[in-house]
């Protein structure tokens, strides 16, 4: 079926940019939104989006007016009688689903196509009351829309296979890659990325890392667009509170049961951006002045600096090579180094790997209070962990240091993984588990995450980099430490340790 004109239910954020992405490709679009206001913000949404794109020069200013005067405004579902197809972007409630699905039924001709955008809750739900279940499919974009190029297209039981071919060649036509996935909750990239975010809250309630250092630390360390809080801000609160506590209800489990500090920031209406308030203030941004924290004042960095490798006296380990590279970097700075820890010096730093461990070999060097640990989680990123009885000028030494090498600094508690790897293996294996169970081809897994979140690279080709030996290693530690099953590695992952990750996954085939 030839698309040429389409609907759009809810002009909140998603449904404005979906919107936007129709009339773009050249549809006529009838906007609805019964709330007035919020018809009015969703057109000036869809406008200011055209009108930034004109503005770098991707669109021109009559490309512009034409666009925007394909989307018409409409207060009532009966403005839509003639559209092939209508996508309902509404609030993530089943019954509030059902009902613009059943209103639909009424105005639509019997052909026309009901898309959702639900990002959670089951679309065989949504399809199962409508008079024709066979036309309801779901076609899940990614915030911003107009953007992220995937569309994950879900098929249930019930749908007609002709619409779900119309709905893959629509998300052809405007410019998204469809990727075909089954009814189950969060599809593909939604069930991996929220179990993330949520475990990056956790970390914030529990005082392991500030907000900014969590955020760094995925953006400078893994190399992801944006950091878990800030992308949860975008998403938004609620919607991702809606999506995980879909998750618990189908998979239960740790991972998914929302953080209540999640909860408590949706229930008090701060939702992130859309409310100008989420874990960040965005309030100012309008008069130029930034949300940040102001950058603290350094202390003058040491000029002498103690080594301490806690697997001296041991075998050659990893963690051999990381302390040589350590004393390379600061000799290069002109830092003097020593690995006498009886010798006086400005500051120790205790070379720890990924699992820390940052008091026992402090102490043994008789170093408590000037020791912190130091790790090297990417080239551009040190995490920075002192222990309970480091002092605070120690670290504050620590950080000058840190700047003086050019690096950005995170600071983590002493925990397994410290703060790159708590938030990165875990997510690894998610996505290993989510491949073992069948749901999803390694290869989708990694499709769905680059196109429908930016990642430059997907779990697996993440896992192939950092190396799944490693990933064991820590999440090993960290179940050990935690005592959660949700951390513990799968045996796909120990087979890909043991034997390599598939060569299309690891980048040689
Ligand atoms: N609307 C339209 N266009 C936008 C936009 C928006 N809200 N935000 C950014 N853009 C455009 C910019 O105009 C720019 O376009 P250009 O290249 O043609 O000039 C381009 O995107 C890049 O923008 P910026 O240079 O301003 O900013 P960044 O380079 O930092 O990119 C980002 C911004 C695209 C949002 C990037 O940070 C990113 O990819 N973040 C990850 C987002 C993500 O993970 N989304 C999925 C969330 S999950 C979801 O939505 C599912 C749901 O069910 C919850």
């Amino acid at each position: 079926m030839d698309i040429r004109s389409a609907g759009v239910v809810g002009l909140g954020t998603m449904g404005a940019g979906i919107a936007e992405v129709l009339a773009r490709a050249g549809l006529t679009v009838t906007a609805v939104e019964a709330d007035p206001d919020a018809l009015a913000r969703g057109m000036s949404m869809i406008d200011s989006s055209l009108g930034k794109a004109a503005s770098r020069g991707r669109l021109t200013e009559q490309q512009h007016r034409e666009i925007a005067s394909r989307v018409q405004p409409a207060a009532a579902m009966a403005s839509m009688a003639d559209a092939d197809l209508v996508v309902e972007v509404v609030p993530e409630q089943l019954p509030i689903k059902r009902k613009v699905v059943a209103e639909l039924d009424r105005v639509l001709r019997p052909e026309a196509i009901i898309a959702t955008n639900t990002s959670s809750l089951s679309v065989t739900a949504i399809a199962a009351d409508s008079a024709c279940p066979g036309r309801v499919v779901g076609m899940h974009f990614f915030n911003p829309a107009p953007v992220m190029r995937l569309v994950e297209v879900v098929t249930t039981v019930l749908t007609e296979p002709e619409s779900a071919r119309t709905v893959t060649a629509l998300a052809e036509r405007i410019g998204k890659t469809p990727v075909q996935v089954t009814d189950r909750a969060g599809f593909v990239a939604n069930a991996l990325l929220l179990p993330y975010l949520n475990h990056a809250v956790r970390l914030l309630e529990t005082g392991y890392a500030a907000c900014d250092d969590i955020d760094l630390a995925v953006t400078a360390g893994i190399g992801l667009p944006m950091g878990p809080l800030a992308l949860l801000d975008l998403i938004g609160l609620d919607t991702s509170l809606a999506i995980l506590e879909a998750l618990e209800r189908e998979f239960g489990g740790t991972r998914y049961t929302p953080a209540p500090m999640l909860r408590r920031l949706a229930d008090a209406g701060q939702t992130g951006r859309k409310s100008g308030r989420g874990f960040y203030d965005y309030r100012q941004e309008e008069t130029g002045q930034t949300s940040g924290k102001e950058s603290a004042e350094l202390p003058a960095p040491p000029g002498t600096v103690t080594l301490i490798d806690p697997s001296i006296g041991r075998p050659a380990s990893p963690n051999s090579d990381r302390a040589e590279d350590l004393a390379s970097l600061l000799a290069a700075a002109g830092v003097s180094v020593s690995w006498n820890p009886v010798h006086p010096t400005d500051l120790a730093l205790v070379v720890i790997g990924p699992e820390g461990g940052v008091l026992g070999p402090a102490r043994a060097a008789g170093r408590t209070a000037d020791a912190v640990g130091m790790h090297l989680p990417h080239k551009s990123l040190a995490e920075l962990v002192p222990s309970a009885l480091t002092s605070a000028a120690a670290l504050g030494r620590a950080r000058a240091l840190v700047a003086r090498l050019g690096l950005t600094a995170v600071r983590s508690a002493d925990r397994p993984g410290l703060l790159v790897g708590a938030l990165l293996f875990p997510h690894l294996r998610d996505a290993v588990a989510m491949a073992a169970d069948g749901y999803a081809a390694p290869r989708d897994v990694d499709t769905a995450m680059t196109l429908g979140c930016g990642y430059p690279r997907g779990p697996m080709r993440l896992l192939a980099d950092v190396g799944p030996e490693l990933a064991v290693d820590v999440l090993s530690a960290m179940h050990a430490g935690y005592g959660d099953p949700a951390f513990a590695p799968p045996p796909l992952l120990r087979e890909y340790a043991l034997g390599g990750l598939p060569g299309a996954l690891s980048g040689a085939g």
